[in-house]
């Protein structure tokens, strides 16, 4: 039997455990987070790290937030204030992914009904929302690989790019949610992994929950994918994504959009699976995207080794944005968008 997925966050007595991302593959260890600062301080160092799992991290770091402010006596007003300005800096840990924002607004939401009540019974309000947000995003996944399933021919040789799978999320993955549902269909897949260098998500992450559960998989360098897709050695190339404009752009993994340009020249389907968390329709198309841009020292070295002369410079964008016509389908719990655009997605969004 394939061992249990490793947990990527879970809540325990008024405490947050994160699973230590930094440590992977040689270690598993669990950091224990007792503020909402060390919460954004785990979230900005990327002890956790995926679009999904970094939002589920804040919105318990909004519960530790509120559990020390009532502690401290505070209620109405005066803790809500405080709240907020957690939730501002929560926001700030990481700034591509949208899904931070989303589940901090979802629980700012919450505490708009919450004039009448305690300090005490405020955080206990978050907590339960945060659990369920957690418990949400898990089946949200399932749906996920759900509707991705049937994309997925028997016999698939499949790319995917960073880790966009349970360790990005609660549990089961986007990308990776999909090709779990191809193998639980019983079909059979291969998947090469994409390094992912600078931080090494693919080697270090999604080879690991692959190997884990004995879904085949190959390690390739990330400039491997031309010669790869040349060859004829991939069926489709599937990623996750960080934020998806109204038009369809998605950001996601620097070097995806590298992914995406070939498959097209190959005439190789290029899908995206993520959670209608993901997408943010306040922005018209991609040119809007704040991308991250990463400490130099990321390039420079590798685990912790410098790989290059002391003093050179370098550029560490952690995203790059795939403009919508390189999509041929984006796949979420509602459903799959083929060449999604704005008209699709608008509508995808209206839909409950
Ligand atoms: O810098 P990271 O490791 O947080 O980047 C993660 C990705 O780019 C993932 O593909 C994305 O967040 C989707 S995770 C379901």
């Amino acid at each position: 039997m394939a061992p249990e997925p490793l947990r990527t966050l879970y809540w325990d007595n008024g405490s947050l455990f994160l699973l230590d991302q930094r440590l992977l593959p040689g270690q598993i260890s669990y950091l224990e987070c007792r503020s909402a600062a060390e919460v954004f301080a785990a979230i900005r160092a990327m002890v956790v790290r995926g679009a999904p799992a970094i939002g589920l991290s804040a919105a318990f770091g909004m519960v530790l937030g509120a559990r020390h402010l009532a502690a401290e006596g505070l209620s109405g007003p005066a803790l809500r204030q405080q709240l907020a300005e957690i939730a501002a800096r929560l926001r700030s840990a990481r700034p591509t992914a949208v899904n931070l924002s989303w589940a901090l607004e979802r629980m700012e939401r919450k505490l708009e009904g919450a004039a009448g009540l305690s300090g005490a019974e405020i955080a206990a309000m978050l907590e339960e929302e945060a659990r369920l947000m957690l418990h949400e995003d898990i089946s949200i996944n399932r749906r996920i690989g759900e509707h991705g399933e049937p994309l997925i021919p028997d016999g698939a040789s499949i790319l995917t790019h960073c880790n966009a799978g349970a360790l990005a999320t609660a549990g089961y993955g986007t990308a990776l949610g999909v090709i779990r549902a191809a193998v639980a269909a019983g079909k059979r897949v291969h998947v090469f992994a994409g390094e992912t260098r600078p931080l090494l998500q693919g080697a270090r992450l999604t080879a690991l929950e692959l190997r884990r559960e004995k879904i085949p998989v190959t390690l390739v360098t990330d400039s491997c994918a031309g010669y790869l897709m040349a060859s004829g050695k991939v069926d489709l190339v599937i990623t996750g994504a960080d934020r998806i404009a109204a038009n369809g752009d998605a950001a996601n993994k620097i070097g995806t959009y590298t992914l995406a340009v070939l498959a097209r020249q190959h005439g190789i389907p290029f899908y995206i699976a993520a959670p209608c968390s993901t997408i943010d329709l306040s922005l018209e198309d991609g040119q809007g995207m704040v991308i991250e841009e990463r400490d130099p020292s990321e390039v420079t070295t590798l685990m912790g080794q410098p790989i290059a002369p002391a003093g050179v410079g370098a550029l560490n964008p952690a995203f790059d944005v795939t403009p919508a016509e390189f999509i041929t389908a984006l796949i979420t719990e509602r459903g799959v968008l083929y060449r999604p655009g704005r008209a699709g997605l608008a509508e995808l969004m209206g839909k409950e």
